[in-house]
């Protein structure tokens, strides 16, 4: 059997295709990891490899930053040579980045069999590029994996053949339950000096909230309300460092009591952290699920989430980036103690194995 081919490219990936490496791994099917290199620094990438006990990647593109445009087609020139050196019998993708749909139209276009991990989950916003790869990658896929009953939902709407979705879960899941444990081992809390249960942990990263001047000051206001009440930590996405820089917010952020700003961090010091954290406000998705799964209140700053399940069953609230709706939700938490959600279905740390049975089954046939 030809390899199939595992794609990685940006460090929402990589807790992703970790547990479905194991599992193709353990059913001894021939499987290639590659890495597009979207993401490249040692602490956006090599150190979830290290952590998440991943092996190098087989192949590695080194594409880089640039343009949307730029980034995505220089995956494409690279992943086609791939493809037509290896000629893969499959090649799975993951999530909504530049490289999840370089890689699946370069292969569809070789008539490769494409499957998507985190099919079907809709913003509904076209101004975002990740929902313009969501749409793209599934609409070429072979078969669609998705983590909840409202992505087969979306598909169907879309017309896209029940044959080809599969309901298996979160897969990220299967990272957080299987690293957990470790993660409590983390002297994370010590260094930066802060108790556990007694701080917020924002992440920011999207053009919409950090490339925009106002937008970003307006959250900055809403951090100099909040970190009156509790130490915020902030581990910044280079994106964010040089969007602090460029705006001067270096000296605002100085003057926030106890406001600490790190580096990214690893896998196992941010599990550390989401999991006693009092509050987590995010853009990003999968911190939206994170939390949702170790039942800690986040506050979501966007206009609107393509994860509606952690808003009705989890602990997610999707507040918008005004200065005024991001206070009053979180002195809601001071308040009441933040929003008690429950573990949607199928995110029990199975996913990977689901997902390693219908792969099995898709050859069989
Ligand atoms: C990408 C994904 C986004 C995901 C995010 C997680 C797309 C369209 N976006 O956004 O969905 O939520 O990853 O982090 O694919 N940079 C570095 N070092 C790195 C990587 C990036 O310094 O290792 C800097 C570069 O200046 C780069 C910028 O960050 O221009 C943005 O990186 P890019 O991969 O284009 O998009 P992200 O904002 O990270």
């Amino acid at each position: 059997m030809n390899p199939i081919i595992l794609v990685v490219g940006a460090r929402p990936n990589f807790m992703k295709i970790a547990p479905l490496y194991d599992e193709l791994k353990s059913r001894e099917l021939p499987v290639l990891l590659l890495h597009t290199g979207q993401h490249y620094d040692e602490n956006m990438s090599k150190i979830f490899f290290d952590e998440l006990e991943m092996p190098k990647p087989d192949v590695y593109l080194g594409v880089g930053s640039g343009t949307n445009a730029g980034q995505t087609a220089r995956i494409m020139l690279d992943f086609e040579k791939v493809c037509n050196e290896k000629n893969p019998s499959m090649v799975i993708v993951a999530g909504d980045v530049n490289s999840t749909i370089a890689c699946a139209l370069v292969a569809a276009k070789l008539l490769i069999p494409v499957a998507h991990v985190e099919a079907g989950l809709r913003s509904f916003d076209m101004t975002m590029p990740e929902e313009i790869n969501r749409i793209l990658t599934d609409r070429i896929s072979d078969l669609l994996f998705t983590p909840s009953s409202d992505a087969d939902q979306n598909l169907a709407n879309e017309g896209v053949n029940a044959e080809n979705i599969k309901l298996v879960g979160n897969i990220m899941i299967d990272s957080l339950l299987n690293h957990s444990k470790k993660s409590e081992k983390s002297d994370i809390h010590n260094k930066l000096k802060i108790s556990k249960g007694n701080y917020a942990l924002i992440t920011l990263h999207r053009p919409s909230n950090v490339d925009d001047e106002n937008t970003f000051s307006g959250i900055m206001e809403a951090l100099e309300t909040i970190g009156k009440d509790i130490p915020i930590v902030f581990p910044a996405h280079p994106r964010t460092s040089k969007m602090i820089n460029k705006f001067g917010f270096d000296s605002r952020i100085k003057q926030i009591p106890n406001f600490v700003v790190t580096e990214p961090l690893g896998y196992l010091d941010f599990l550390a952290l989401v999991k006693h954290a009092k509050v987590v406000l995010t853009d990003s998705g999968g911190l939206q699920e994170e939390t949702t799964a170790l039942g800690i209140p986040c506050l979501t700053i966007r206009e609107n989430t393509e994860r509606p399940i952690t808003v009705d069953q989890g602990t997610n609230t999707v507040v918008g980036n005004s200065t005024e709706n991001i206070v009053k939700e979180w002195k809601n938490i001071v308040n009441t103690g933040g929003k008690k959600g429950r573990i949607p279905e199928l995110w029990d740390g199975k996913t990977a194995e689901r997902i390693g049975k219908a792969i099995v089954e898709y050859f069989d046939n």
